[in-house]
């Protein structure tokens, strides 16, 4: 596949794409009383209209209309926020005059987010998150830029049918493969393995490759009015089974465990886990580790446990997709490894 480019020349304001900023909240909306602190200010403070005013560079790129869907940092998102996001993107992506969608989100939970929604929208148009590592009062601040890149990649052809996009730091990364790997770092997101799509820079779009997987339209999956309940858990030396006996006595729908290694489980979680499945739970195997992929049987018995394994989903993203398959009404254990191998 040839890489697909776009350009912005300075096209008339007219001929301009519009664009629907719709702004959360987060870090990139965060603001300190001194402009040297980069840490402990409080985040989702500053309105998406002063966002923009910060942006005069994107009056060049695009016609933008803005909303403020939430100010959250968004450590305390709940999940709820899908379902409005999920609902006011497909208003507007029905609007024959909106080319594309920005959310600006903090980067915390930037990554479950962007995965919710590339496997629920439905809609080619591109729909972009983008957050910031410094509040907006910070001395290099990188949310303008990171604002104007995601603008940018919004307002662009080559980024249709792309899935939900996270443009950050110049790059451009599918939703189901980013990651915030970077507590600190203005570098902070990353697609451990796969590497980005593509970048964004001085007006110039530019994807090097596509998502292979199914998302948006292709997906059975929608936003629900409610989600089922999954917890993670994690495997570590000296675990006890305490966490898992107390959700399933709580009624939890599904577990994902953050395993160790390639997925493997402290055998005393794993015979909790065991006991859970066999009970109706739903378990899914995922690793702590960051990168690399959880083999199927390849650390745990998962065709005699009826475990299933996350591939290449850290527990966060493993955790959205198994909501979602149980929300659609799958719970044996083969229907969620199909599900798992294919989105
Ligand atoms: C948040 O996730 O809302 C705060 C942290 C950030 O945006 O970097």
């Amino acid at each position: 596949m040839a890489p697909m480019i776009t350009t912005h020349t300075s096209a008339s304001p007219a001929a301009l794409p519009r664009i629907a900023v719709l702004a959360t909240g987060g870090t990139i909306a965060g603001s300190a009383a001194d402009a040297a602190q980069t840490s402990g200010y409080q985040a989702g403070v500053v309105g998406v209209d002063r966002l923009l005013a910060a942006v005069p560079a994107l009056s060049q790129v695009a016609r933008i209309e803005a909303e403020q869907v939430a100010s959250i940092d968004s450590k305390d998102l709940d999940v709820a926020l899908w379902t409005t996001l999920g609902g006011r993107i497909a208003e507007l992506a029905a609007r024959e005059d909106i080319d594309g969608i920005v959310v600006t989100h903090g980067t915390d939970t930037l990554e479950e987010t962007a995965y919710a929604l590339h496997l629920t929208v439905k809609t080619d148009k591109p729909v972009v998150l983008t957050a910031a590592m410094r509040p907006s009062s910070a001395l290099s601040a990188d949310g303008p830029l990171n604002l104007l890149g995601a603008v940018t990649v919004a307002g662009s052809r080559a980024a249709r049918g792309q899935g939900v996009l996270v443009a950050f730091n110049n790059r451009i990364h599918c939703a189901r493969d980013v990651a915030k790997t970077s507590t600190y770092a203005v570098d902070a997101f990353h697609s451990p393995e796969i590497g980005a799509l593509g970048w964004v820079q001085d007006g110039r779009v530019e994807f090097q490759r596509a998502a292979l997987r199914p998302h948006t339209s292709a997906t059975p999956f929608v936003v629900g009015a409610s989600w089922p309940a999954v917890e993670v858990v994690a495997s570590y030396a000296g675990a006890s089974r305490t966490a898992v006996d107390a959700l399933v006595a709580a009624g939890v729908r599904g577990i994902v465990v953050a395993g160790t290694g390639n997925g493997s489980i402290h055998a005393t979680i794993q015979a909790a886990l065991g006991e859970a499945r066999a009970g109706g739970v739903a378990v899914v195997r995922a690793s702590r580790v960051g990168s690399g992929h959880v083999m199927r049987n390849g650390a745990a018995p998962d065709d005699a446990l009826g475990f299933v394994s996350a591939g290449t989903l850290n527990p966060y993203k493993a955790r959205v997709l198994l909501m979602l398959a149980l929300a659609a009404g799958e719970s044996a254990p083969a229907a969620l490894q199909q599900i798992f191998d294919t989105y």
